[in-house]
C-alpha cells in the first residue's frame, strides 16, 4: 500500500475520508434516504438525463486530474485512469441505453452523488502521479477484478431492465445470481472499485473502496427489507449482497 508524506495537512484529510468511509454504511442504513418506496426518490429531473450527467462529471474530474502528467504517463498510469475513465463511461452508457428508470431523479441527489463520485475519480487521478513502480501479481489481479467486475454490473443491469419490457412496475428479478442476493449488481460493482484499489494501491483508493462497500452493502440490506416487504413470496434464504452469508 502506498501511503501519503504523513504531515498535519495529510493527517486532517485522511482521518476525513476515513470518517467518510467509516460512517457511509450507518447513515444509508440508519438514515431516512431510503425512505418507504424503493430507493431513488422522485424528483424533477429526466431520469435519463440526471444519470449521465450524474456519471459524466467524474470523467471531466478524472481529465481535470491528471491532464499535466498525461503526456508522461506510464503505461501503469495510462492502465489506471483508463479503467477509471472506462468504468463511468458504461455508466453513462447504461443510464442512456440500458436502464428503465420508473420516475425523474431529483436535482440535490444528483448534485450530491456527482460531486462524491468526481471527488473519488479525482483522488484515484492525482494520486496516481505516484503509480507502483513495476507491473505486479496485484496488478494483474486488480486488472481481473476490473473486469469481472463490469461484467457482472452490466449482465444484472440488464436482467434488471429486462423486467420491464411490458410495465415499469418492480417485479422479482430472476437469473445470474439474483437467485441468490437481491442486490448482485452492487456486488460486482464492490468488485470494479477493488479493482480501482488494486492497480493503485494508494491508501486514499483503499477508503474509497472502503466507502463504496459500507455504502453498497447498506443499500443492499435495505433493499432486501424492501423486497421481503413488498413481496412475502422472496425465498427465505434469500441474501442481500453476498451469497449465502449477508
Ligand atoms: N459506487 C457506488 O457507491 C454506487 C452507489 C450506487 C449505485 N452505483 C451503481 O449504480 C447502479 C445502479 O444503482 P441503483 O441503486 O440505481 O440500482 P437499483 O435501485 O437496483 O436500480 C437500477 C435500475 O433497475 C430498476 N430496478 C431495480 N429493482 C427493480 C425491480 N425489482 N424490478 C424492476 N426494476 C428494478 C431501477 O428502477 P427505478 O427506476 O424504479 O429505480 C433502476 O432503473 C449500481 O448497480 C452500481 O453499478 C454505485
Amino acid at each position: 500500500m502506498i501511503f501519503p508524506n504523513w504531515t498535519t495537512n495529510s493527517i486532517v484529510l485522511y482521518a476525513i475520508l476515513l470518517i467518510a468511509a467509516l460512517s457511509a454504511g450507518p447513515v444509508i442504513y440508519f438514515g431516512q434516504a431510503l425512505g418507504e418506496n424503493k430507493l431513488r426518490s422522485r424528483g424533477q429531473i429526466p431520469a435519463r438525463a440526471g444519470m449521465a450527467f450524474l456519471y459524466s462529471v467524474p470523467i471531466l474530474a478524472l481529465y481535470l486530474s491528471a491532464r499535466d502528467y498525461v503526456p508522461n504517463a506510464n503505461p501503469i498510469q495510462w492502465t489506471v485512469l483508463a479503467v477509471v475513465a472506462l468504468h463511468f463511461v458504461k455508466r453513462v452508457s447504461e443510464s442512456l441505453f440500458v436502464h428503465r428508470y420508473s420516475k425523474p431523479s431529483g436535482l440535490l441527489p444528483t448534485l450530491l452523488v456527482a460531486s462524491l463520485y468526481s471527488t473519488a475519480a479525482y483522488v484515484i487521478g492525482w494520486m496516481n502521479r505516484d503509480p507502483i513502480p513495476g507491473m505486479d501479481i496485484g496488478f494483474a489481479f486488480g486488472i481481473v477484478s476490473f473486469l469481472v467486475g463490469i461484467a457482472g454490473n452490466f449482465y444484472h443491469h440488464k436482467l434488471l431492465a429486462d423486467l420491464r419490457k411490458n410495465s415499469l412496475d418492480y417485479f422479482i428479478p430472476k437469473g445470474g445470481w439474483f437467485g441468490y442476493i437481491v442486490c448482485p449488481h452492487y456486488l460486482f460493482e464492490i468488485i470494479t472499485w477493488l479493482g480501482f484499489a488494486m492497480l493503485s494501491r494508494h491508501l486514499a483508493v483503499w477508503l474509497i473502496l472502503l466507502f463504496v462497500i459500507g455504502y453498497l452493502t447498506a443499500r443492499a440490506l435495505r433493499t432486501l427489507e424492501w423486497y421481503r416487504r413488498e413481496f412475502p413470496t422472496l425465498p427465505k434464504d434469500r441474501k442481500a449482497i453476498l451469497p449465502f452469508i449477508l
